[in-house]
């Protein structure tokens, strides 16, 4: 996720776009840039924040401009990867948020056909394309050359002489303000409400011409559209959360897009792209911290169930203190952040002890992808809120691609069960759009329990280590002692602390533990705790056992933790937010934590 803004007007631009990125922070913050319209095209960037760009850039004349904040995806935070980026003759200048996933192929053919290219990001292939179709003007060129883009995008393009933005969306967003004689384009309208509450929402397919006096909208056949300006009435601070109370429900909302994305490029053919040389590992270690661990023990369940590759997790500040192991694992290092001290010190036993080491990161350039020999890339954008949400469950993604490509390595996996994965995977970011969509029951069930000073998550198997989640994500933001076990587990102690003040939220969905589940319902309502029961749609079974009943759309067991998950953020959220607790910020911790 980046964060775009465009000015054209008749007041210096240069002020004015500093002015409007800094809102748009949130978004991303490895590097930024700006390109502004003077007698000739003017342009400057800086790997780092804002803040960087602001101290380093040289003055410029100009009343057209574009600026941009990066949040990496392809290509580190390096200076020559900050937008915005150029064609070769450097006449035209573009910033982008998404991600093109057909930038290799089209990259070779603009490199076959002489471009020239200073960037390794998937981005300059757009600058490119547009320079070879600028025949009849910007608008012309911009509509010819999304024709060839596969993915996500916002662009925002500029050129020498010419007095204008043109900027088109797919899937990012892209809104314009109007001002009066001056008129604004940004990602959002955190960064214009400042200047202008008139805002044009730009559609997908969309191309837009933006002037100081005019704004014209193109639909994708070129034909005019007319669209009326929207009011809005947020203050400044709704809007950086996007109309959300908190940051944290921002990022459990952004979370079908997040999966969307960290899928996009990686699962279209047969093969995927392939995230390691053919390395014959006879088995994994996974090794995390906090709710990355948990990511790591649903993982252990999808590759051994994949690949057949005996796979161990263990937490990072125990791993570096472990006995050296014999056999020869692939060492998968999972952390949103690529900071956590414990898990950058268990890289580096790792690679003391001579073994192959993969991190799972969602910041590119992160210490700890510097520290290993492979990295697979979540796609979720900042996560502002100290819980992490959409991190997590692009996570657990990121273990069904290793799975598979794992599995694909070992033969366990054949092309047809690849083929109905694939299938599934498509659909998770609807199946937890449908749990969205049930927030309102959450929150009524959230806050009948919200007075309970503990509670307990129970699950099976591959939804064991979703009880953990829940049960952390319960803790961390209510400050209510929820405690996660392995349903078949609390006969050996913890059933003892089980009474009716305690509520235990029950992970049933029809999988070959679910007779065994409601074993376990019976066993705690039989002590007195209220049960609220998770499971499938259509499934008559758990009211008669439980108290409560969340459903989620059917879906195979093994995918099944995704959209549970959804539910215990919602769940914890509500339970938070109904003890008035400081959720984006939960006392004594940190979004990452950096020392050991
Ligand atoms: C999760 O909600 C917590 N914020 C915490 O457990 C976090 O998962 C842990 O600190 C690991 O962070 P990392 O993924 O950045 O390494």
């Amino acid at each position: 996720m980046c964060g775009i803004v465009g000015y054209a007007g008749r007041r210096g631009a240069q002020p004015i776009l500093l002015d409007c990125l800094k809102r748009l922070e949130y978004r991303g913050y490895d590097s930024a840039g700006i390109a502004i319209v003077g007698k000739e095209l003017q342009l400057f960037k800086a790997k780092g924040e804002i803040a960087v760009l602001e101290s380093t850039m040289p003055e410029m004349e100009g009343s057209v401009g574009i600026a941009h904040t990066r949040w990496a995806t392809q290509g580190k935070p390096t200076t020559e990867n900050a937008h915005p980026l150029t064609d070769c003759s450097r006449k035209v200048a573009i910033v982008h948020n998404g991600i093109i996933s057909n930038f290799m192929e089209l990259k070779e053919g603009l490199l076959r056909s002489g471009h020239t290219f200073s960037s390794e990001t998937d981005t300059e292939v757009f600058a490119h394309l547009v320079e070879a179709e600028l025949k009849d003007g910007l608008v012309d060129a911009v509509s010819k050359a999304i024709a060839k883009i596969e993915g996500t995008y916002a662009f925002a393009v500029v050129g020498e002489g010419h007095d204008e933005i043109v900027a088109t969306r797919r899937e990012s967003p892209l809104v314009v303000g109007l001002g009066e004689g001056e008129n604004f384009l940004a990602s959002d309208v955190t960064a214009l409400l400042k200047y202008t509450n008139r805002m044009v929402y730009i559609r997908d397919g969309e191309v837009v011409r933006v002037t100081a006096d005019s704004v014209d909208i193109f639909d994708s056949k070129g034909e005019k559209v007319s669209r009326e300006a929207e009011k809005i009435t947020w203050n400044l601070e709704d809007a950086e959360k996007g109309g959300y109370p908190h940051f944290m429900l921002k990022e459990i909302y952004e979370q079908p897009e997040a999966i969307h994305d960290s899928l996009l490029g990686r699962i279209e053919g047969e093969e995927s792209e392939p995230f390691f040389q053919d390395n014959r590992f006879s088995n994994v270690k996974i090794v995390a911290c906090g709710t990355s661990y948990h990511a790591g023990l649903v993982g252990k369940y999808i590759i051994e169930e994949l690949a057949r590759i005996p796979t161990t997790v263990q937490i990072s500040s125990e791993y570096r203190y472990s006995p050296v192991a014999r056999e020869n694992p692939l060492v998968v290092l999972i952390t949103q952040s690529g900071e956590t001290a414990d898990t950058l010190g268990a890289a580096r036993e790792a690679k003391k002890r001579g073994n192959k080491t993969m991190s799972i990161a969602n910041v590119v350039g992160s210490a700890i992808t510097r520290e290993v020999d492979y990295t697979i890339y979540t796609r979720a954008g900042p996560e502002i809120g100290v819980a992490a949400t959409k991190t997590f469950t692009t996570q657990l993604v990121a273990m069904y691609l290793l799975a598979m490509e794992l599995g694909a390595q070992n033969k366990t996996l054949t092309a047809q069960a690849r083929r109905s994965m694939v299938g599934t995977l498509r659909n998770l970011p609807r199946a937890v759009q449908d749990v969205l969509n049930q927030a309102r029951v959450i929150e009524a069930l959230a806050n009948k329990y919200s007075d309970a000073r503990d509670m307990f998550f129970i699950g099976r198997s591959i939804n064991y280590p979703i009880a953990l989640e829940g049960a952390l994500k319960t803790k961390e933001i209510s400050y209510v002692h929820g405690e996660g076990y392995p349903a078949g587990e609390l006969k050996h102690g913890p059933l003892a602390l089980i009474s009716k003040e305690s509520p235990v939220v029950a992970i049933a969905v029809r999988d070959h533990t679910y007779e065994k589940m409601l074993g376990n319902i019976s066993e705690v309502s039989a002590r007195g705790s209220p049960v609220i029961a998770i499971g499938f749609e259509g499934d008559t079974e758990l009211s008669k056992f439980a108290d409560d009943v969340i459903r989620i759309r059917e879906i195979p067991p093994i995918f099944s933790p995704v959209p549970i998950i959804v539910v215990l953020q919602l769940w914890a959220y509500y339970i938070a937010k109904a003890r008035g607790c400081p959720i984006d910020k939960p006392r004594n911790i940190a979004k990452t934590v950096t020392v050991e």
